[in-house]
């Protein structure tokens, strides 16, 4: 029985965090992928709480991709993900 209900409170804990990741995020075109796609490995907190540059953010995709197995992201997909990074998460962003 306890384990019943520690595995129904695990899902609902890990369902609501979800839910607060979104909704730090800020708004924008490209919100929703980034989230599928980042937060599959670790919070968007790990994400949001960094300011880096255009070219920083290219890093960090460079990163997960090459060091930690991120899927290899479509050219137009690539262009969706940085520029909501880069517009939202940049070096003046006042989030
Ligand atoms: C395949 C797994 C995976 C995916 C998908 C992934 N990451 Fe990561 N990420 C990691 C791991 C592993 C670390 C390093 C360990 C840690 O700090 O938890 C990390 C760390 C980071 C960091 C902090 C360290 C650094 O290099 O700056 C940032 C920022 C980051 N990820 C951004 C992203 C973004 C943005 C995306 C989506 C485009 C993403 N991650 C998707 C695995 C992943």
């Amino acid at each position: 029985m306890l384990r019943a209900t520690l595995l129904v409170s695990f899902f609902l804990c890990s369902a609501a965090l979800a839910d607060d990741d979104l909704a730090a995020m800020a708004d924008g075109e490209g919100k929703d992928f980034v989230y599928l796609l980042c937060a599959d490995c670790h919070s968007m907190q790990h994400v949001l709480e960094k300011r880096y540059t255009r070219g920083g953010w290219r890093g960090a995709i460079e990163r997960m991709t090459v060091d930690f197995g991120m899927a290899e992201l479509e050219a137009d997909e690539h262009r969706e993900v940085l520029d909501y990074l880069a517009n939202n998460y940049g070096p003046n962003s006042t989030r």
